[in-house]
């Protein structure tokens, strides 16, 4: 590569003034790239702050609605749902039915905001009485045993009318089986956007609260060690085999390497996950007076396209709609 030094060199001649930098700038975030992920509560009157995610709060099923038109009218694109489910069992059934929290709040959000994409998270954390992500069997999570359930869910997901399923339980095999599962409905425009690449993060804190997922232990037995690299490609490109039509590294900031050494590997729409325990450490920063919150979210979501995502999952996303770039 030609490169003449100094003084013929000057990168600052590019940095003069904001019109100049801007010419050059090679990162740009719209909010056609951002997903705002929610969570909503069923029987409940008023929403709920949580209070380790400030400016989060859990949406009340009554009020999802109303709130939902109030996101597409602020300038949300799309959003992904969470349900916090009073009607908990052993293996999750009330995700599966077709009166239960996933299916009812998938169709309220879908009604009140046709053009808005709506997005099922695919799991059982939210909806066990043990708060893991799947039935347990002998040796813990059975794998094969929560194949069959994630299909039935995501035919409950997409029928309730969610545009795309995002399985993110880390079951072997979970993309193949949940292609099937939709197909043998006739589902086939359904895409499926994988949480390909999910690591076993402490980063994940402040979601268990707000999810009220009230999980002892922990999920190493299927979410990836952090300090894995090579095995994190290998997980998402063979959710690429399986039939993924978007591939996901999460959480976001600390695993930047893993995203940019898979964006050199798939040519699918890459997603990353801004985590709520991400999103907590620059509010707490920020509540303290040591970061300027506004710019460190610019700042981080610039960061995530730089390194190869498409699109970011993040709870910031109705703010900087509000807000601007
Ligand atoms: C559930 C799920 C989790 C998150 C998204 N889906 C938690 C977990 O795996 O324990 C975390 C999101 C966040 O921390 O913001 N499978």
């Amino acid at each position: 590569m030609p490169l003449a030094s100094f003084p013929v060199s000057r990168p600052r001649r590019l940095r003069v003034f904001e019109e100049m930098r801007g010419l050059v700038r090679e990162t740009r975030v719209t909010m056609e790239d951002l997903i705002l992920p929610l969570f909503v509560e069923e029987e409940i009157d008023a929403a709920q702050p949580i209070s380790s995610m400030p400016g989060v709060s859990r949406i009340p099923e009554k009020k999802l609605a109303k709130e939902i038109k109030a996101i597409a009218a602020d300038g949300v694109k799309a959003v992904m749902l969470f349900g916090v489910s009073h009607h908990k069992d052993a293996d999750g059934s009330d995700s599966w039915k077709p009166d239960g929290l996933l299916s009812r709040m998938v169709k309220r959000a879908k009604d009140a905001a046709p053009d808005l994409v709506v997005i099922a998270d695919v799991c059982f954390c939210e909806y066990t009485d043990h708060g893991h992500c799947g039935v347990i069997g002998k040796g813990g999570v059975d794998n094969d045993k929560t194949l069959v359930n994630l299909a039935r869910q995501s035919v409950c997901a997409v029928r309730a009318g969610a545009d795309i399923v995002a399985p993110s339980s880390m079951m072997d095999g979970q993309v193949k089986a949940i292609r099937q599962g939709l197909d043998e409905e006739g589902l086939t425009d359904a895409p499926i956007m994988a949480y390909s690449t999910k690591f076993a993060s402490s980063f994940y804190g402040p979601f268990r609260a707000a999810a009220g997922c009230g999980l002892k232990g922990d999920r190493k037995a299927y979410q990836m060690d952090p300090m894995n690299g090579r095995e994190a490609i290998r997980e998402s490109l063979l959710d690429e085999f399986e039939g993924a039509d978007f591939l996901m590294v999460k959480p976001g900031l600390p695993y930047l390497d893993v995203l940019a050494r898979l964006r050199e590997r798939t040519l699918l729409p890459l997603v990353t996950y801004q985590v709520s325990g991400e999103y907590a450490m620059i509010k707490f920063a920020a509540e303290a007076g040591a970061l300027d919150e506004k710019r460190v979210v610019r700042e981080t979501l610039g960061a995530f396209k730089r390194a190869g995502a498409d699109l970011i999952l993040t709870y910031f996303a109705r703010d900087v709609a509000r807000e601007g770039f």
